[in-house]
């Protein structure tokens, strides 16, 4: 069964803080996002958010998470505000899963029987074909080609979600 999942609100929301970086090529980020399917890939093909829109979703709670824990770590570590700004909370957040752009694809037939994870059914299948690099890597490259100025703490952060289970 699906999420619950607003995907014209969810792109809404992501362009508008990826704007708010006023970041160099920011622009032509959104623009590849669009392309590449980013608002209506899935974020997995068996787990977490494995729906039409679930790569936003979870690109938009993983910035809500990020954003509590940076809120809450600058009350006891006042360093932090000066060290992390908002931008880098957003970049490195919004995009640390733009690998999956193009990970998952739609069965042709996808299963009428409600979702079991016992067992191993899903309407998407996985292919890393397209681009075999590790994930993280992959993430930083395309936010790169698509052409976003991004600093070395916000690659080393989308790079290191990878491998801890993010
Ligand atoms: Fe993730």
């Amino acid at each position: 069964m699906d999420m619950d999942v607003n995907i014209k609100a969810n792109k809404e929301k992501c362009i508008e803080l990826l704007r708010s970086t006023g970041r160099e090529g920011v622009e032509d980020l959104i623009l590849e996002l669009d392309r590449m399917g980013f608002f209506t890939a899935p974020a997995s093909a068996v787990y977490h958010l494995n729906c039409e829109g679930g790569l936003a979703q979870h690109s938009l709670n993983t910035f809500k998470a990020a954003l509590g824990v940076w809120e809450n770590m600058k009350n006891f570590c006042p360093h932090i505000a000066k060290e992390v700004s908002m931008d880098n909370i957003i970049i490195a957040s919004l995009l640390h899963d733009l690998c999956k752009c193009d990970v998952y694809k739609r069965k042709r037939e996808p299963s009428m029987r409600p979702y079991d994870y016992t067992k191993e059914t899903s309407r998407y299948s996985s292919s890393y074909d397209e681009f075999p690099i590790g994930h993280g890597e992959k993430s930083v490259i395309l936010a790169l080609c698509a052409g976003l100025v991004m600093c070395d703490s916000e690659m080393v952060a989308i790079d290191g979600t990878w491998g801890h289970g993010a």
